[in-house]
């Protein structure tokens, strides 16, 4: 696999290991670039000439393999630039007031968090951060009659925990029909098959680029009849149907969300990572992904200085966060940069976990289908040398001190 994605085919020391910040990219989708610019390049939907026509076709085609993916309908899929764009937008569109209350939980990734505590200020509603418990999996007995939106998180980017979110909306909807359920399926969507159908959250937001796609491009997925009913979050050219002096009118979903020119180039380049997970069996890579993680879990559990948050059973993807006695996660991470190991330590821009989870910091690997077994064992071995690394400075700074 590794020979598919030229940044990893070039760089052979490279190990890898935080595809949870973003994946790297398959040469289809670097391609898609040069191709695009090359021979299809104008902007979409505004010309009546060839070059034009060819640029509305490649984003419609685009639209339909993505919207394909996920299960969803080709109209109810928005680009938008990221799904940290996404929720923002959400937070502008949907309505609430002072009597509603919005619930969030403290697992989200602040791009969840913050658009939600911002919104509940701005228009005093009552503001409940869900407590973790682990597993998400009472996030209902936070619902209430006045509960006018509930985000959450399809999968953590600290722990890798993916709740049951089916069964979790099921609970919300039972106790109060009415309420908005946002899932953030930014991680998820690289780690399990995203069906938002049968899932049946009301909107889903995620960014190609951890999906193998490029930066700069995000879905929002809504359900139709929810993006029918809300205004728009972005004003501009594409998304009118009739412009007035006093009063304007709205384009059909999804133009209407699609204010200015969108970056045609990135949403082609997307649909081809999509194609190339597709073509390469996404089921049987997910399959070895899991593997490996399992794998990654055995050896780390071999290390008695280690503990591993979470993955106490299986409802966990291929994130793992650690923390190991005496090695602070940005010592690990520096002196694993030394040996090409690319991890990610710090707080992962999930603070309410952090605080939950008692922690400033954990070191956090992440794994994808381009990782092998050798990679985790090369981690492994660099954890035990940067204990003797850090053990040996402290030991030399403490004889140093007596002397
Ligand atoms: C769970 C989760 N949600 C949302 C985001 C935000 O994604 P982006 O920065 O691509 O908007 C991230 C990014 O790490 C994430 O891990």
């Amino acid at each position: 696999m590794r020979k598919k994605f030229p940044l990893l085919k070039k760089h052979k020391n490279i190990v890898y290991l935080d595809s949870a910040a973003t994946t790297q990219k398959p040469d289809e989708v670097i391609q898609a670039f040069t191709d695009y610019y090359e021979n299809n390049n104008a902007n979409s939907h505004r010309g009546l000439y060839k070059l034009s026509e060819n640029a509305t076709h490649i984003l419609r085609e685009a639209r339909q393999e993505i919207s394909f993916f996920i299960g969803a309908e080709q109209e109810e899929v928005i680009f938008t630039k990221s799904a940290t764009e996404g929720f923002n937008a959400l937070a502008q569109s949907l309505e609430v007031g002072r009597w509603n209350n919005i619930v969030v939980t403290e697992m989200e990734h602040h791009s969840n968090f913050l658009p939600w505590q911002q919104l509940a200020k701005k228009t005093k509603a009552e503001f409940i951060v869900a407590k973790s418990n682990n597993n998400l999996s009472d996030i209902a007995k936070y619902v209430n009659s006045k509960t006018a939106i509930v985000a959450f998180t399809g999968m953590s980017n600290v722990t890798g925990l993916q709740p049951n979110a089916k069964k979790i909306i099921k609970e919300i909807r039972a106790k109060n029909p009415k309420t908005i359920i946002i899932l953030d399926a930014t991680q998820l969507v690289a780690h399990k098959r995203l069906n938002v159908k049968t899932l049946d959250a009301d909107f889903v937001c995620f960014s190609a680029h951890k999906l193998y796609g490029p930066t700069g491009v995000g879905i929002l997925y809504g359900k139709l009849n929810l993006l029918k009913e809300i205004k728009p979050f972005l004003y501009g050219g594409n998304m009118i149907n009739q412009v007035k002096e006093k009063d304007s009118t709205w384009a059909e979903v999804p133009e209407k969300f699609e204010a200015g020119t969108i970056d045609t180039a990135g949403i082609h380049a997307f649909a081809q990572a999509i194609k190339f997970l597709e073509k390469n069996d996404f089921d049987a890579l997910l399959h070895f992904e899991d593997e490996l993680k399992d794998y990654a879990l055995k050896e780390l559990k071999k290390l008695e200085h280690v503990t591993i948050i979470g993955h106490e059973n299986k409802n966990y993807g291929a994130v793992i966060s650690i923390k190991i006695l005496d090695l602070h996660p940005h010592d690990l991470a520096e002196i694993c940069s030394r040996e090409d190991i690319c991890i990610r330590a710090g707080h992962h821009c999930a603070q309410p976990l952090m605080k939950a989870l008692n922690l400033v910091a954990t070191a956090r690997i992440s794994l994808s289908f381009y990782n092998t077994k050798k990679d985790i064992d090369k981690f492994v071995k660099t954890i035990k040398k940067a204990r003797k690394i850090i053990n040996g400075w402290t030991l030399q700074r403490s004889i140093t001190w007596t002397l």
